[in-house]
């Protein structure tokens, strides 16, 4: 039965265990290998789907958002294609001036989350009312569940395909998620010409090598972060930094960690921590601080040099070696091209919150006051 813990002790502990698996699929599915240079990767759609698009909008909630977050800033700067992430509960009420020749792209592992669904509805509405032909509704649905309602709401689905996910945080469907829009960045960068055909190759070869990566790092931090756990006994506030394209997984890991370990967690830009959060510091807060080598290494060093002077404890989610010698503790990564790394610093930060909060004994796949689905708005 696929809803079976099988030797885990929760759903959530597996589930972060078949990332590898989720990634392996995808490859499978995406990049076969024997693709031509002209069509790096594999997805469902045909030319017209990308015909004229010049700006995307991606709406989302939770979870989601954070891997939305994270294709923002591939569809931006590997792709050239500027792009704009919501809230979904935002969006409804307030939403952007229309601009031409848009795609929305819903993202729900769920496919049934009330706020994105009702976002959706009226981006569709309001563009089919426009008279010009270039406001039309171009919509795209990112989901764990094809057969759910986006997949009657929205004309093109991106099936992530993780398989039943029981936990309420979610793990592997995030990880799955991301792979959609490294999907999506690689064919459009394609067609806008704003990577070379060897650059996206490169990407492409590098996500060929990510099953074998998650392998190695979920055995390692499951170890790693169990024995890091203790420490986290009377923690009632942890800083979560990072930035670039691992800023969202900043967030993403503060948001694990409140949801399931009910500690006070936030997720901040690095380089904004001078501007608030800073003054919260003290040895009782530990800041959890992912830095990986490419255009803000050094940068969030130095960030993470300014929390250890206020006697923060430093965990870092970063490749071992001198430049990495600064953290109290280290959940090492291994280096790959920046444009990567978002899939696999979230390993650490997805185990560590998972054993803070087993070690306190709580309820991780059903934690108080949050469901699976969320149905209202
Ligand atoms: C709930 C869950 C979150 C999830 C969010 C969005 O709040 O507890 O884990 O990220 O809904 O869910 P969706 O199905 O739309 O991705």
């Amino acid at each position: 039965h696929v809803a079976d813990k099988r030797e885990f002790r929760h759903f959530m502990l597996k589930e972060i265990h078949e990332q590898p698996e989720t990634a392996a699929l995808w490859v499978s599915r995406h990049l076969p290998e024997g693709l031509p240079a002209s069509m790096p990767v594999a997805l469902p759609f045909d030319e017209a789907f990308y015909a004229g698009i010049e700006r995307i909008e991606i709406l989302a909630c939770g979870t989601s958002r954070h891997a939305a977050l994270v294709g923002a800033h591939l569809l931006e700067q590997f792709a050239g294609l500027p792009t704009a992430v919501h809230y979904a509960s935002e969006f409804r009420y307030a939403p952007p001036p229309l601009a031409p020749n848009t795609l929305t792209i819903g993202v729900t592992q769920s496919g049934e989350t009330a706020d994105t669904l009702a976002a959706l509805a009226m981006e569709a509405q309001r563009r089919c009312a426009h008279p010009d032909p270039a406001y039309a509704s171009r919509q795209l649905g990112v989901t764990n569940r094809p057969e759910s309602s986006l997949s009657r709401q929205v004309p093109h689905i991106l099936d992530i395909g993780a398989g039943v996910e029981v936990g309420v945080a979610a793990t592997k469907t995030f990880t799955g998620q991301l792979l959609a829009f490294y999907g999506l960045a690689m064919a459009f960068a394609t067609r806008s010409g704003s990577r070379s055909a060897a650059e996206i190759q490169t990407l492409a070869d590098e996500l060929r090598m990510l099953p074998q990566q998650l392998q190695e790092l979920v055995s390692l931090h499951d170890q790693r972060s169990e024995a890091l756990a203790h420490r986290f006994a009377e923690t009632q506030d942890v800083i979560f930094l990072g930035r670039g394209i691992n800023y969202p997984i900043a967030l993403e890991g503060a948001l694990k960690l409140k949801e399931i370990s009910y500690i006070h967690a936030e997720g901040y830009p690095a380089g904004e921590m001078k501007h608030g959060p800073i003054a919260l510091l003290d040895a009782h807060v530990p800041v959890v601080s992912i830095a990986v080598p490419g255009t803000v290494f050094e940068k969030v060093l130095s960030n993470a040099q300014e929390a250890k002077a206020r006697d923060a404890r430093l965990i870092g989610v970063a490749p071992e070696g001198p430049d990495t010698a600064l953290f109290d503790d280290l959940l090492p990564v291994p280096e790959v091209s920046e444009w990567l790394s978002p899939l696999l610093t979230v390993v650490p930060m997805q185990l560590l919150s998972y054993h803070i909060a087993a070690h306190r004994g709580l309820d991780v796949d059903q934690p108080r006051n949050l469901a699976k689905s969320v149905t209202v708005e």
